[in-house]
């Protein structure tokens, strides 16, 4: 986390030096969130808001101050930006516009202002595990969103709760700081080295990547798996030991989520859609297909 500066003028939590309003247009009201890579605010659009737009408010994100000062700070937040950008998807945060204030020197891209309770916030308020109709919209609204970013030639790089939010018409994925072009035309947008900026989340990252692999379609699996176990059981799991099926999870279920979570990459024979389909259906073919396997 990048330590809070205390200032007079500023909002808690954001840069030193930021101004209160950018480029021209964009009145920042307050700090939204505080990461490891970026600064989120709200902000009050005011071109928008002069042609009357009934919702002028929209959410920027800055890089925090320990990236803003690297040589390719600019790059990193853009390549954040495009990818995003070419990710249409109900389920996947919807950016607006890439900017940069000339006068401080401040580069933030705009997006929706999403509210609502991240699931980080979600698991601290259900102890004793989500019940099956709340955690069944997430897991196929997740995985709906996971299987549309992967067929753009994108990974996330950093699936984790904290990166979800349950928002009034369902789910989002957003904070693709870490993601990562597989295809083109995107690879030849996201000029910058990907590893140069690997970080993973220990809790969600798959073994494989502990050991030196690269971030992959099936690594973003696991994360999404173990995601959806915890929030089965109302905690974070520990890593490696032997994992239960949780009280909350239809047995139908488990197979496949059991091979999604296997910590062998070579075991981890399912695909998003294959596990996407076992939890959406009650007696699916993909999840008999499992269960019949693991027996
Ligand atoms: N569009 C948005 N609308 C509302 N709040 C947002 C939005 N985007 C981000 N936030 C808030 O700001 C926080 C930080 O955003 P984000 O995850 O993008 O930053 P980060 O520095 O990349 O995070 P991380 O620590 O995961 O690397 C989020 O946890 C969330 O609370
Ligand atoms: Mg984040």
């Amino acid at each position: 986390m990048i330590a809070k500066q205390p200032q007079s003028s500023a909002p808690p939590g954001a840069r030193a030096s930021m101004p209160k309003l950018l480029a021209g247009r964009y009145r920042l009201e307050r700090v939204l969130g505080v990461g490891g890579m970026g600064t989120v605010y709200r902000a009050r659009d005011l071109l928008h808001e002069e042609f009357g737009e009934p919702r002028p408010r929209v959410a920027l994100k800055v890089l925090g101050e320990n990236l803003a000062q690297s040589q390719d700070a600019h790059l990193l937040l853009y390549s954040e930006f495009s990818l995003t950008r070419y990710l249409r998807h109900e389920h996947v945060v919807r950016v607006f516009a890439f900017d940069v204030d000339t006068v401080a020197g401040v580069a933030f891209f705009t997006m929706e202002l999403m509210s609502g309770m991240t699931l980080d916030q979600l698991l601290l308020d259900c102890p004793r595990g989500l019940p099956w109709q709340q955690l069944r919209p997430i897991a196929t609204g997740l995985l709906d969103a996971l299987g549309h970013v992967h067929r753009q030639g994108v990974l996330h790089g950093d699936v984790k709760p904290s990166n979800v939010m349950l928002v009034d018409d369902g789910l989002r994925l957003f904070d693709f700081g870490l993601a990562q072009a597989t295809a083109a035309p995107l690879t030849e947008l996201a000029a910058l080295n990907p590893r140069r900026f690997s970080a993973w989340t220990p809790a969600y990252a798959a073994p494989e990547l502990l050991d030196g692999a690269l971030l992959s379609a099936s690594t973003e699996l696991y994360a999404t798996a173990c995601l959806l176990y915890d929030l089965a059981l109302g905690g974070r799991s520990a890593q490696g030991g032997r994992r239960e099926p949780p009280r909350q999870l239809p047995r139908r279920c488990w197979p496949a989520l059991r091979v999604a979570l296997s910590s062998n990459p070579q075991h981890r024979t399912i695909t998003t859609d294959e596990l996407q389909a076992a939890m959406q259906c009650e007696h699916s073919v993909v999840g008999r297909w499992f269960a019949a396997r693991a027996r």
